[in-house]
């Protein structure tokens, strides 16, 4: 049942766990709910915002407007052949349920992508991607709702325009379409990519390579570095690994050895960002409540009552010293409101 709520508390709808209120909340369970409200409400008009799982948000002071948050659930089965299948799944489902629920039915193409918060209407807006894996590569289709037209629409994966941490839905589509399901094409048959970083080597503790087990290593490893949300607020990695010249990576290279780089293409090179931020001395400091994770530097935290102005300060400072030591601009992943 569809309900719109008044200064509303949004602590519980952001993994940061900021403390911000919006001034109106809408909160719906299917397209009709939310083409009804858009036809027929005043408020409907005011500035809005589209807000999911809030893995990727950060609340820097109240929003004095219209949130819209989609609640729908539900998995279900489109279109089935002999390699695979074609899954329909409601945007506010919880996505690593989702992954669980994948790999229960013997499903490849997501175990990778175990434990990242969120939910699945998220997935596709930032292209989310862990150990090798991308969104991009199981989504076939996205159906949204536009604000404008207050009418269905379905986006192709092509449409979609997937890059890394990022799609069409967080450039000139932003905020203007609300993502309602999204259709994702799963495997029968293993394809298991188990080559990035640790996860083969952890694989040797098993005696068996098999998707239960992928799960299993990528949890295990995302939790010894990654903070859970429930108990330390985050919002995973702040920022993007930047992408730089080759030129100026072999530079840096040649001052920093162990700078851990990853090919992009011919002329242009990933930097892990979490690197960068460590080697200018941030890692594991603490402004009041505002944090650097002390495991993985790339991961700001709320060690409790910090608010959205501090986390933004002190990624604020961050970006400066990383510029000034190593002349990169790092961008930030999570949207600042
Ligand atoms: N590193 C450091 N210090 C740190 C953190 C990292 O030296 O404080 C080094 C590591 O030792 C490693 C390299 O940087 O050599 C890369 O670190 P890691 O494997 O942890 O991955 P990442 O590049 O920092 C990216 C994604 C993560 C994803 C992991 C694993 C981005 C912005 N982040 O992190 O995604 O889980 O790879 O695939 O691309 C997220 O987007 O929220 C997220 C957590």
């Amino acid at each position: 049942m569809a309900e719109l709520l008044e200064n509303y508390s949004l602590k519980k709808h952001n993994t940061f766990g900021i403390e911000a209120k919006a001034r109106y909340f809408f909160r719906f369970s299917s397209t009709e709910e939310i083409s009804t409200f858009m036809q027929n409400n005043e408020i409907a008009n005011t500035s809005y915002l589209i807000l999911g799982g809030g893995s990727n948000m950060l609340f820097t002071e109240d929003f004095d407007g219209l949130i819209l948050h989609p609640d729908i659930k539900g998995i279900e089965l489109l279109d089935e052949d002999e390699d695979s299948v074609l899954l329909r799944v409601g945007c506010n489902e919880e996505w690593d349920e989702f992954v669980g629920w994948a790999v229960d039915n013997n499903l490849y193409g997501i175990e990778n992508l175990s434990l990242i918060p969120g939910v699945v209407g998220a997935a596709p807006v930032q292209n989310i991607g862990a150990y090798g894996v991308e969104a991009k590569e199981v989504i076939e289709n996205v159906e949204a709702i536009s604000i404008e037209s207050k009418q269905p629409v379905v986006f192709s994966n092509m449409h979609c325009e997937f890059d890394y941490r990022n799609s069409v839905f967080k450039k000139e589509y932003k905020n203007l379409f609300i993502i309602t399901h999204v259709q994702f094409r799963l495997k029968k048959k293993a394809e298991l990519k188990v080559h990035y970083g640790a996860i083969s080597k952890e694989l040797e503790a098993y005696d068996e390579v098999n998707l239960k087990n992928i799960r299993e290593v990528i949890i295990k490893i995302r939790e010894s570095k990654l903070p859970d949300p429930e108990e330390l607020g985050n919002a995973g990695s702040f920022f993007k690994n930047p992408v730089v010249d080759k030129e100026k990576a072999d530079a840096l290279k040649a001052k920093y050895e162990n700078m851990p780089i990853y090919e992009v293409n011919d002329s242009e090179t990933k930097i892990a960002a979490g690197w960068l931020i460590e080697q200018c001395d941030w890692k594991g400091k603490r402004f009041g409540d505002a944090g650097v994770h002390k495991d993985q530097a790339l991961v700001l935290v709320n060690h409790g009552n910090a608010k959205g102005y501090e986390i933004l300060k002190l990624a604020n400072d961050i970006r400066k010293s990383v510029l000034f030591k190593f002349g990169i601009k790092l961008e930030m992943e999570v949207n600042a409101i």
